[in-house]
C-alpha cells in the first residue's frame, strides 16, 4: 500500500488563477492539484486533494485523515492566522504535517505573519508559489518513509 497523503486547501484557494494573480499566480487550483498528483505518483505516494471554504468541513476532513492518511499538506489560507480549531484538529493527527503558502507571509501584512498551523506543523514552506506544494510532497515522502522504519 502506498503512503497516503491528504492535501488540504482552505478558503478562497478555489479562486486561484483569477484571485490577485500578482500575489498568487495564474495557475488554477486544478492546475496545482494536477501537478501535485503527478509529483505524488513519481514519489510513490497516494494523494487525496480537498478544498473547502468552510472551517468545519476542513476540521471534519482532518479528523477523517487520522485513520486514512499518513501525512497532511495544508494551506489553510486565512484560517492559518485565526483558527485554533484547525490547529486542535491537526494536533489529533499523528502523522507528518507540512504547511504551505503560495505567498511569502513575512513580506505581507503583519496579521499574516503568525500561523496557528505552524505551531503544529513539522515545517512550513512559503513564498515559492505552487513549487512549494511539490517541495512539501518531496519532504513528506521523506518524513513518512523514516517513520515506518
Ligand atoms: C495564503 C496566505 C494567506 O494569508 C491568505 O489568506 C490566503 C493564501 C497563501 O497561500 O499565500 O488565502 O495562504
Amino acid at each position: 500500500m502506498p503512503t497516503s497523503i491528504l492535501l488540504v486547501n482552505g478558503p478562497n484557494l478555489n479562486m486561484l488563477g483569477t484571485r490577485e494573480p500578482h500575489i498568487y499566480g495564474h495557475e488554477t487550483l486544478k492546475d496545482v492539484e494536477t501537478k501535485c498528483k503527478q509529483e505524488a505518483k513519481k514519489l510513490g505516494l497516494a494523494l487525496e486533494c480537498f478544498q473547502s471554504n468552510h472551517e468545519g468541513e476542513i476540521i471534519d476532513k482532518i479528523q477523517e485523515a487520522v485513520k486514512k492518511h499518513q501525512g497532511i499538506i495544508i494551506n489553510a489560507g486565512a484560517y492559518s492566522h485565526t483558527s485554533i480549531a484547525i490547529m486542535d484538529a491537526l494536533l489529533a493527527f499523528k502523522g507528518a504535517i507540512i504547511e504551505v503558502h503560495l505567498s511569502n507571509l513575512f513580506t505581507r501584512e503583519e496579521f499574516r505573519h503568525g500561523s496557528y498551523v505552524s505551531l503544529v506543523a513539522k515545517g512550513m514552506i512559503c513564498g515559492l508559489g505552487s513549487t512549494g506544494y511539490l517541495l512539501a510532497l518531496s519532504a513528506i515522502a521523506d518524513l513518512t518513509k523514516k517513520k515506518t522504519k
